[in-house]
């Protein structure tokens, strides 16, 4: 086609997709396409415009690393790894949620009842729940691996003052589908905000913070994974979370309780001298059918 225009350009794209092209591919690169066409459209996009788009992805790139994924990071902050989640998640399942760069893959094995807050100070957090099926009942054998930030906002990756998988653990349920153990109540915290998506965050006037956090992903033989967080519900960020990932079912209260009620049977049963605090949260899983 030589008479392209501003107008006909997104068929003119189209058009120059070969006819074997795969369906799927058509039908992302085609919405793709025409979605960024009236964008520029629609905002008269000028051409320093486009360039500072174009500088803001060179610049994801030039800092890209094995610790610093700044492309899921701009996902993360644009809503987009939110949505994509949400729209696969399953309602008759927990809610997913986002999984961040942070997960460190082969975490030690935390026994029922194991803590993860060792010599770290800040309140104690008892954090215990039942791993279920989409009809209530318990799923043996469940894994779920659990990480969140020491009390200083930085996860063990961040922070060369910790051990690979400082508050990373691995634990498998019984057959009553139960976990528990004990860690320092999580903290808020920014995400990274040194890059360009700091740039964008400041330019929009947005804050990098996320409420505080526990990150689980739960997985059984059968059942689709889970990737979730839970979220204490008096935290101040909860209604603004810049990664997006707070839903309702995620929202937990962290009730405080007296000493004398810390259960039997835990790593730190006998050593808790103040009060502490405790969560309860099951899991649902779908069958992966
Ligand atoms: C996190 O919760 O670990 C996280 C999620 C998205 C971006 C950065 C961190
Ligand atoms: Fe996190």
């Amino acid at each position: 086609m030589r008479s392209v225009t501003k107008d006909n350009i997104t068929d003119v794209f189209m058009s120059y997709l070969s006819a074997d092209t795969d369906p799927r591919t058509r039908e992302i690169m085609g919405s793709l396409v025409r979605h960024m066409h009236d964008f520029a459209r629609e905002t008269n996009l000028t051409h320093d415009e486009w360039r500072a788009g174009i500088a803001f992805l060179e610049g994801c790139a030039a800092i890209e690393s094995e610790d610093r994924h700044e492309f899921v990071l701009a996902s993360d902050v644009l809503g987009m790894s939110s949505l994509v989640d949400m729209l696969h998640s399953r309602d008759d399942a927990t809610s997913s949620s986002v999984l961040g760069p942070f997960h460190v893959s082969g975490a030690p094995a935390l026994p029922f009842g194991g803590d993860m807050k060792r010599h770290f100070g800040g309140p104690v957090l008892l954090a215990e729940g039942t791993i279920r099926d989409t009809d209530g009942a318990p799923i043996p054998g469940a894994e779920i691996d659990i990480w969140q930030t020491a009390p200083n906002g930085l996860y063990a990756s961040q922070d060369a003052e910790q051990d690979t998988f400082s508050f990373h653990g691995l634990m498998t349920v019984g057959a009553d589908g139960r976990y528990a153990f004990t860690t320092v109540k999580p903290v808020e915290y920014t995400v990274p905000s040194d890059g360009p998506v700091g740039d964008i965050l400041r330019s929009c006037g947005r804050h990098p913070w996320r409420p505080s956090h526990l990150h689980y992903i739960v997985k059984a033989p059968g059942f689709r994974s889970l990737v979730t967080e839970i979220f204490p519900d008096d935290d101040p960020y909860l209604d603004e979370d810049t990664v997006f990932g707070v839903r309702n079912d995620l929202v937990m209260k962290y009730t405080e309780r007296a000493p004398s009620e810390f259960p039997e049977g835990m790593a730190l049963s006998g050593s808790i001298t103040e009060p502490f605090l405790h969560v309860e949260f099951d899991v649902t899983l779908a069958r992966d059918t």
